[in-house]
């Protein structure tokens, strides 16, 4: 079980992704919670603002350290087990062995970044990590807590139905997949690789091993580094990469 807070200007933006698909099943078999918090309800002044001007001058909105600081203090008055996580586009990139890492609490607040900017005594007294989700702008975090949420949700155990799938998948070998193929065996003349029909299930093995390493070469360089390869891989790669200076 794990129990996610949300903290969010916009917290009505994170109703429907949570009501489908194997999220809303996690929350049904109570593997997960998810709660949502108004920032804007923590905010003390008759106007509710959570953003003002920065200090120093220069365009933009500030997001307020109060309304956040009063928002972690009343629904987390004990910070034990817990982890608090800002997302913005300056955080640590995440990536699967956060995710990995964050399936380890028992509860995860995740505040949604938005404006310009952020106090920084946000970062520097309340926040444990800074995490974004790629080289991009959004117009706030809250995709970004979306993906966090699903990242980390399909990691506790129950959540998928085969309790293999999250091993075997791409980034925890830091291989890419290989091509699948299902019924029909022809369609408009596009065929499946005679191999997977063959019923061999050595060559099977061998075809998508290398298939998985020509698309990670192909795709992913960077990801070659850090996979565990065997001498037979080595080998399959040194061919692969003499093919595409062919291509
Ligand atoms: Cl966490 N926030 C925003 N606003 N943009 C992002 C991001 C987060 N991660 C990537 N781009």
């Amino acid at each position: 079980m794990i129990r996610f807070d949300i903290l969010s200007i916009f917290p009505e933006m994170f109703v429907s992704p949570f009501e489908s698909s194997l999220l809303q099943k996690a929350r049904q078999k109570g593997l997960i919670e998810i709660h949502l918090h108004d920032i804007r309800t923590f905010a003390l002044d008759k106007h509710q603002m959570t953003d003002n001007e920065p200090y120093g001058g220069g365009g933009g909105m500030v997001m307020k350290v109060e309304p956040i600081a009063g928002a972690l203090e009343a629904i987390m008055p004990f910070r034990e087990g817990s982890l608090v996580a800002l997302l913005t586009p300056q955080g640590e990139p995440f990536r699967q062995d956060i995710a990995r890492e964050l399936a380890t609490y028992g509860r995860l607040v995740l505040i949604c970044g938005h404006y310009e900017g952020i106090d920084e005594r946000v970062r520097t007294h309340l926040v444990d990590r800074e995490l974004s989700i790629g080289d991009y702008v959004l117009t706030g975090g809250e995709f970004a807590a979306m993906v966090v949420v699903d990242a980390v949700s399909r990691l506790v155990p129950g959540v998928l139905g085969n309790e293999d799938s999250a091993g075997q998948d791409s980034f925890s070998d830091h291989l890419l997949e290989y091509p699948q193929y299902t019924r029909p065996a022809e369609y408009r003349g596009w065929t499946v690789p005679s191999v997977l029909l063959s019923g061999h299930h050595k060559e099977i093995d061998v075809w998508r091993r290398r298939e998985s390493l020509r698309r990670t070469l192909k795709r992913r360089p960077d990801l070659i580094r850090k996979a565990s390869l065997t001498e037979d891989d080595l080998k399959i790669l040194k061919r692969l990469e003499t093919e595409q200076l062919d291509e």
